[in-house]
């Protein structure tokens, strides 16, 4: 055997064992757990073959507590590019069977190595958490990996898609990379997200809980909103996010990829002109709306379980493809409250960095009054909404189908924030207020004397409501004054949608110079 042919041997046989990460054991115990192992992830997420793989060679550098003799080549993360449907990525993925997965000072470097490569090559990056947190043993350098990273994830933000899959145990300081990224995806059962886990709580509150009660894929997705998307499986998780690329372009100088359209852009929907219930007062499916208007109906919702009153979600039309912004008259009849605010704002901001058009279906009733909402700064998440959409200078497109009074009507998108077409059913009602809430304060008086009077009370409001409803429930009050571009049969929405959007297709719009904003927050 030549020389060269045994050090291609040697190089071989190398590899072979990088694959293997922490061992067959610790890869038996990985899939005991229901879990895949790093490589295996991240094969399941990227094109066949397209995964090189760097740094599949490097150690760490810890002596303490016999680290020196525990060395696994690349150490504890599994690091390089790839393609999804052809498209540059960049992509990490702990690995469990090292080390627990716990982030050493190389696997820090690792990491940042191919952050910088993201960013300089302008293509998302996917991280993949499965991991014990700071490794123990290396102290302080761990923790200064942790900084290096997080530093990184605020540069890229706005700049290159980030996208964590939390897969096992992210506990600690660890959290807050997924948490500055734009999209948390956790699989149901197998993942936790926590800052401090069960025994801590116990210690200091005296509260019993469980990892999965205290931090699991349905906590996050439900009460604190925290993850944007959850999975079942493994496999669903990797499906996901291929899926959630598809409508996002690779940074914020490209647009999103067009895909061919089969769909119609001049399909009438019909079943439009006929969803609204003759009561105001009662709902109506939005998802119905949705799903009728967009390319094929399809719709990728981000946040589904998350504070339903407002739907938030990818759709394409002609193509293209939008963030779809919607109140759900079905959840709460629609209002605004805090969380809402919160997700609509995290939504719209996103689209408005990577230049993604944002439609917004309006059928709101106002904000949600009362103690719990104010003492929980309404006002200021109402305002972040507010500012996202205000900021934004992607190509904005707003339909009032029924609803839209007073601040709420402003906040979903209005003219004055610089929403480029605004386009209203006949059903709509856009007043300062309700009818009901409109003639309380204007007619009380009134009210009150045809009560001494002995007079029919209820009559007299109700005939004061129509009064009120006819003259200002309507879209021809802004109309009138050009608030709204056109008023619109029902089943012309898509047509009106896909036409207005070719014609913002060059929309250039900037904001002052500074150094940035300081949202409400
Ligand atoms: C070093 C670690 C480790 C860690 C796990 N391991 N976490 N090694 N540093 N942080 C090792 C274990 O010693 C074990 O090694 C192997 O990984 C697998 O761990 P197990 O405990 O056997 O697995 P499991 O029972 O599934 O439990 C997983 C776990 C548990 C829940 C993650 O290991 C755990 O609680 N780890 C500590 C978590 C933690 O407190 N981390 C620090 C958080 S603070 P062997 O050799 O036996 O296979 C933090 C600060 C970040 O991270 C701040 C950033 C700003």
């Amino acid at each position: 055997m030549s020389k060269q042919t045994e050090k291609i041997k040697e190089l071989v046989a190398k590899r072979e064992k990088a694959r293997l990460g922490g061992g067959e054991k610790a890869i038996e115990k990985q899939h005991a757990r229901g879990k895949y192992t790093a490589r295996e992830r991240i094969e399941m997420l990227v094109d066949k073959d397209s995964f090189e793989e760097y740094d599949m060679f490097k150690l760490h550098r810890c002596h303490n507590f016999g680290m020196e003799k525990k060395q696994t080549l690349g150490d504890g993360v599994v690091t390089g590019s790839a393609t999804i449907e052809g498209r540059l990525v960049y992509v990490y993925a702990q690995d469990f069977t090292v080390n627990g997965g716990s982030l050493s000072e190389t696997m820090a470097q690792k990491i940042c190595k191919v952050m910088d490569m993201a960013m300089q090559n302008g293509a998302p990056i996917i991280c993949m958490n499965d991991s014990g947190g700071a490794r123990i043993q290396e102290g302080i350098s761990a923790l200064a990996g942790y900084g290096e990273i997080f530093e990184r994830n605020i540069l890229a933000s706005g700049v290159i898609p980030q996208i964590s899959a939390i897969l096992g145990p992210c506990a600690g300081g660890a959290v807050y990379s997924p948490a500055l990224t734009d999209f948390i995806l956790m699989t149901e059962g197998t993942s936790y997200m926590f800052l401090t886990g069960p025994k801590v709580v116990k210690t200091v509150t005296g509260e019993d809980i469980d990892s999965e009660h205290l931090g699991g894929a349905s906590v996050h997705a439900s009460k604190s909103g925290v993850t944007s998307l959850t999975a079942k499986t493994e496999e669903e998780a990797m499906e996901m996010i291929r899926k959630l690329l598809s409508y996002i372009p690779s940074n914020n100088t490209e647009e999103a990829p067009r895909v061919e359209c089969t769909d119609p852009v001049d399909r009438k929907e019909d079943l439009l002109n006929d969803i609204l219930p003759d009561d105001p007062n009662q709902a109506y499916d939005m998802y119905k709306v949705i799903t009728a208007i967009t390319d094929k109906g399809e719709f990728f919702e981000v946040q589904p379980k998350f504070t339903k009153n407002i739907i938030t979600g990818f759709a394409r039309f002609n193509g293209q493809s939008v963030g779809i912004v919607a109140n759900q008259p079905a959840a709460y009849a629609g209002v605004l409250d805090v969380n809402a605010s919160r997700k609509g704002a995290r939504f719209v901001r996103f689209c408005d960095a990577f230049n993604i058009p944002i439609v917004s279906l309006v059928d709101v009733p106002g904000f949600l009054p009362g103690t719990g909402q104010e003492y929980n700064a309404v006002i200021l998440h109402g305002a972040q909404l507010l500012y996202a959409y205000g900021e934004a200078t992607v190509p904005k497109i707003t339909i009032n189908l029924r609803k839209s009074y007073g601040g709420s009507h402003i906040v979903m998108g209005c003219k004055q924030l610089r929403a480029d077409l605004n386009f209203a059913w006949p059903t709509a009602e856009i007043a300062v207020m309700g009818a009901s809430g409109a003639v309380a304060v204007l007619c009380g008086k009134e009210a009150k004397q045809v009560k001494e009077e002995g007079g029919d009370v209820k009559a007299f409001l109700a005939e004061k409501e129509d009064e009120y409803t006819e003259a200002f429930a309507n879209p021809y009050q802004a109309a009138k004054f050009g608030y709204i571009d056109d008023v619109i049969e029902p089943r012309n929405t898509r047509f009106r949608i896909c036409r207005g959007l070719a014609q913002l297709a060059n929309k250039r719009q900037g904001l002052p110079a500074k150094k940035h904003g300081c949202m409400p927050m």
